[in-house]
């Protein structure tokens, strides 16, 4: 590893679960561009191309997870540094929309997938010297989204797993952490848009929510996440990383069309909408 560059990951071996596609696919190659050795484990391992080594592997499928944290772990030479928790799946609806099988199969890939794919890795991560986990977690865990109860419930719950792995785990030198992201233009995302009534209008609603006016992208997740699991963190463990437009942090005032105060000034109708629910739901 490189002493002057605690950026770089040269050496170190790394796993992202979910890592073909989106948010865990940029994770991967951003590690591997940073020189660690990537392995993804994925239900459609497909997408993750060498240099990354894919595994096919169900998170929510304990036997499953072994064999590939196993298989990941020996095609990595017998070690493991870094452990991105990253595969996840989205529901849709208020908590009276979705049914028990649909609450136990969302909470059983986001959270529970996380808790094996650690305690399967934790042997290995024990032997590091610079071991690190981070999950990928979401906005939905600190702000009240609509039509989200179900998915914000599992997002929730791995914001409150991040903190209590944290702790349980500095004192064998292994630094957890979690990544919030705002809504990311993924193929998840592309997926939800095209089965919207108005898949432009509600792309344009998305984009309005995040005060930066558009939607944040898996490239700028995957950095916070390799910032995350690198030297460069070594101090940090147990922190939640927004990495969400400013959306979960900021109170802007409404763009108007004279300018932020719009043309009857702070306390005109520009004032008056609601940022946080521009499609009025
Ligand atoms: N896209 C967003 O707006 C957004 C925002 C906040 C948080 N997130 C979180 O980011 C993570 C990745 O989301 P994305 O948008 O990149 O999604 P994506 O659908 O593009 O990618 C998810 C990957 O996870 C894999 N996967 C799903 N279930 C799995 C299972 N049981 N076992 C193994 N692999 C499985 C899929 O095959 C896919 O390759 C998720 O945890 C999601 O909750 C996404």
């Amino acid at each position: 590893m490189s002493e002057t560059d605690p950026i770089r990951l040269d050496g170190l071996k790394a796993l992202v679960t979910g890592g073909a596609s989106g948010i865990g696919h940029a994770t991967a190659c951003l590690l591997a561009a940073r020189g660690a050795d990537v392995a993804v484990l994925d239900l459609d391992p497909s997408g993750a191309r060498a240099p990354l080594l894919g595994i096919k592997a169900d998170v929510s499928d304990d036997a499953s997870v072994r064999e590939g944290v196993a298989a990941a772990v020996d095609r990595l030479g017998g070690r493991l540094d870094i452990l991105v928790n990253n595969a996840g799946i989205g529901a849709v609806g208020t908590v009276e929309d979705n049914d028990d099988a649909q609450w136990h199969r969302v909470l059983d890939v986001n959270v529970l997938g996380m808790a094996r794919t650690s305690r399967a890795a934790l042997p290995r991560l024990r032997r590091s010297a610079h071991a690190a986990i981070v999950n990928t977690c979401s906005i939905a865990a600190t702000a009240g989204l609509p039509q989200r109860a179900l998915y914000s419930a599992s997002k929730g719950a791995v914001l409150s797993l991040t903190l209590a792995m944290a702790a349980d785990h500095v004192r064998e030198g292994i630094r957890v952490n979690c990544v919030n992201p705002g809504t990311a233009d993924t193929p998840w995302v592309g997926r939800l848009l095209a089965a919207a009534d108005d898949p432009e209008a509600e792309r344009a609603a998305l984009d309005a929510r995040q005060p930066m006016g558009r939607l944040v992208t898996a490239g700028e997740v995957a950095a916070a996440i390799a910032y995350l699991a690198s030297p460069a963190a070594a101090s940090v463990t147990g922190t939640a990383l927004a990495v969400d437009g400013g959306m979960q942090g900021l109170r802007p005032r409404p763009a108007g069309p004279a300018g932020p105060a719009g043309p009857a000034g702070p306390a005109g109708p520009a004032g008056l909408t609601d940022p946080a629910d521009p499609v009025g739901r």
